[in-house]
């Protein structure tokens, strides 16, 4: 028997499943024999005794989980810290628990109100004293763990628990004698399994499949050389010898129904102290602002789900809810997370829907030189498509050429500093790249709830995607705003794939050329192919377009085409020799609306317009981009997708394609101004048509037939 070890026991006499607070009690209400639980417990008491100290606490009526001691709190030499239960259904048990550690002698720490900390279940000092390994994300908070670890002068690594069977770290964790490691990585996210594997060497991980887990075997008590447990497989049993240790099992299967085992019966009360051990703080904490409309557009929601599914925990110090359908409101936000580099993460994400850091206010951002042409500094920022502004010397400057997947590259110019979006292979040697995410903000538009349905002001039915039913009110939205844009002298952007083709669109995006709807034209080698084909043949990929059957040998078609306008030298000169008559392609060429063609591997021919010179091609889609209004984009997967990492927000853009996934892909940009149809090409375009022409005709005309 060990002396100088000591543990907290609490009899059985009141425990039952009484309600569920943890997946286990599911299903398990009063299903849990008495008889048997004292059996069981009596025998793990026993076992305990022969190698430690027993105190027993007295068991309270009414509070059935009270023999979880592991949850009274956590103690560390003469100190304690109390445990603040999550769940009301547990909360009576901590006057019970501080009058014993007080009776004991403890000086006793309480968290403040509705910081729920559950002890040593959510605790686990390293068996060397090193440091404290400490768990959140179901009963405890992460913002309890600084004041732990300042109470107690130790270091806390925080540990993230996903799996909600594994609620509690010692459900699923065990640090043992001689810096031994028992474990179940999957209850963890991949940020602490990291850190687990920074602090722990390979050799002495012992890593527990999911039906040792689910047996509690980690819900283990361990004296010096000797673990006991629930149960264990015996290849867990041959690790846990060979790593020198004795392993006892003992039943607890009535206490498994309440989801505790070994471990959570107990609590160590004789924690020694390390000498040179002392509070070191991992936690990062930032405060930030949010405002807008926060809860009739759900941004709160988001923020708030950004900030825990990311990792991290958050507290509402203000909120300052606007009072009129209009007014907005005011949110200030305390943000923890376990480490530097999830922060940065959380922040970054909450930049992107317009949230604001206030220590960010007085900070600028940090800077770090480009080594080498087009390489960035690692951890640079990675830009979104909204403006944004960063703070060099003191002052925001507006960053230009605002687009997604770039980097901010700061340059010295006759004119001052310059800010920029580039993309990493314009990165230039002596530019200096915004890394982190200190010294940043975006400017959101406040007034973007929801549309207001003016006959003026047209706006989008806010970011989402169309059922059938929505096709022809969105078409007609679509059709107002063209001719808005027409009649301003705007410029609307047209990115389509074949699929305009092949569905019979041609002859209505000819149209909307024609009719000055359209001022570039974007895509690739295969809508100009077959747009000529149809104008040549009749075909479109050797399928009759009036027919609509194939044609023998058509497959062929979309070569001789080829090899038609490569005779020509280019598309206008096929135009121009009359080879070409009608379509898209002669319309643009008829009516100088310039068109990039973006060619690909797969590309036949390619027509001499085709650049197969990617990043040639980037650049130009850029150019014509540059001051859109509105992007069509008309079943083009690859191309759009492009054209919306180039585009900054605010412009509007209407995908339209058969393919559910990917209008939801394009229109998720998290911004009002996207909307997305999900609907044939052809029929789209002809309905649209359809519509200007309406718009068009003067009223008042009445056909006389
Ligand atoms: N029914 C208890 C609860 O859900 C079980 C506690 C288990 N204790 C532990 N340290 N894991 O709180």
């Amino acid at each position: 028997m060990t002396d100088s070890i000591r543990f907290l026991m609490c009899p059985p006499d009141h425990y039952d499943v009484d309600y569920v607070i943890n997946p286990w009690m599911e299903g398990n209400i009063h299903k849990s024999s008495f008889d048997r639980a004292r059996e069981q417990w009596q025998s793990l008491y026993h076992l305990i005794k022969e190698n430690a100290i027993v105190d027993l606490v007295t068991p309270a009526k009414g509070w059935p989980d009270m023999v979880f001691t592991a949850n009274a709190g956590l103690v560390l030499d003469k100190a304690v810290v109390l445990s603040r239960f999550y769940h009301k259904e547990r909360q009576g048990e901590e006057p019970y628990f501080k009058t014993w550690f007080e009776s004991q002698g403890f000086t006793v720490h309480e968290l403040p109100k509705d910081l729920p900390f559950e002890g040593a279940g959510d605790a686990l000092f390293d068996r060397e004293g090193r440091y404290l390994w400490a768990g959140y994300g179901f009963r405890s908070e992460l913002d309890s763990h600084p004041l732990i670890a300042e109470w107690l002068d130790i270091e806390v690594l925080s540990l993230r628990l996903m799996d909600e069977r594994f609620y509690h770290l010692d459900t699923c964790f065990c640090p043992l004698t001689g810096g031994y490691l028992m474990y179940y990585p999957p209850a963890f996210d991949s940020y602490s399994n990291r850190l687990i594997e920074l602090r722990v060497p390979p050799e002495k991980r012992i890593i527990v499949e999911e039906p040792d887990a689910v047996n509690f075997a980690c819900n283990t008590v361990n004296i010096n050389q000797t673990v006991v447990m629930n149960k264990a497989s015996d290849n867990l049993k041959a690790r846990l010898q060979e790593a020198g240790f004795t392993v006892l099992e003992t039943p607890l299967t009535e206490f498994l129904k309440a989801g505790g085992a070994a471990k959570c019966l107990t609590l160590r009360v004789t924690e020694p102290i390390i000498i040179d051990r002392h509070a070191v703080i991992n936690i990062e904490s930032r405060t930030v602002l949010m405002e807008g409309h926060l809860l009739d557009a759900g941004l709160i929601n988001r923020a708030l789900d950004l900030v825990v599914e990311g990792g991290g925990s958050f507290q509402v110090l203000n909120f300052n809810l606007g009072e009129q359908r209009q007014s907005t409101s005011k949110a200030e936000i305390k943000i923890s997370a376990p480490s530097h580099e999830v922060m940065e993460e959380i922040i970054s994400q909450l930049i992107d829907i317009g949230v604001v850091s206030l220590d960010d206010d007085q900070r600028d951002a940090r800077l770090q030189p480009v080594e080498k042409d087009g390489v960035g500094p690692d951890d640079f920022y990675v830009s979104t498509i909204y403006p944004t502004e960063v703070r060099v010397n003191g002052q925001w400057l507006t960053v230009q050429n605002q687009r997604m997947d770039g980097a901010i590259a700061i340059s010295e110019t006759p004119n001052g500093l310059v800010a920029q979006c580039k993309i990493l292979r314009d990165l230039k040697l002596g530019e200096r790249v915004v890394v982190d995410v200190v010294g940043l903000r975006t400017i959101r538009k406040t007034e973007s709830r929801e549309p207001r349905n003016g006959p003026q002001e047209f706006s989008f039915m806010s970011a989402g995607v169309s059922s059938e039913r929505r096709v022809e009110l969105i078409v007609e939205q679509v059709a107002w705003e063209l001719r808005q844009i027409r009649d301003r002298g705007g410029k609307v952007v047209v990115t389509a794939g074949p699929v305009v083709i092949h569905t019979g669109g041609a002859q209505h995006l000819s149209h909307l050329i024609r009719e000055g709807y359209v001022q570039a034209l974007l895509g690739g080698n295969a809508i100009a192919v077959h747009d000529m084909e149809q104008s040549i043949m009749g075909t479109s990929l050797g399928v009759d377009m009036k027919q609509g059957v194939a044609v023998k040998g058509g497959h062929r078609h979309h070569l001789k085409v080829i090899n038609s306008v490569r005779r020509c030298g280019s598309i206008a000169a096929a135009v121009e020799q009359g080879v070409v008559k009608s379509g898209i392609m002669y319309e643009c060429v008829k009516n100088n609306i310039p068109f990039s063609l973006a060619g690909s591997i797969r590309d036949d021919g390619p027509l001499p317009d085709t650049q197969m010179d990617l990043i040639k091609a980037q650049e130009h889609y850029a150019e014509l981009l540059r001051g859109a209004d509105m992007i069509l984009m008309l079943s083009s997967m690859l191309h759009s997708i492009g054209v919306g990492n180039m585009t900054p927000s605010g412009v509007k853009m209407v995908c339209v394609d058969i393919n559910p996934a990917v209008v939801t892909k394009l229109s998720d940009r998290g911004s009002v101004e996207s909307i997305g149809v999900v609907t044939d090409v052809g029929l789209f375009l002809s309905l649209l048509v359809n519509q200007l022409d309406k718009l068009t005709s003067r009223y008042g005309v009445v056909q006389v037939g």
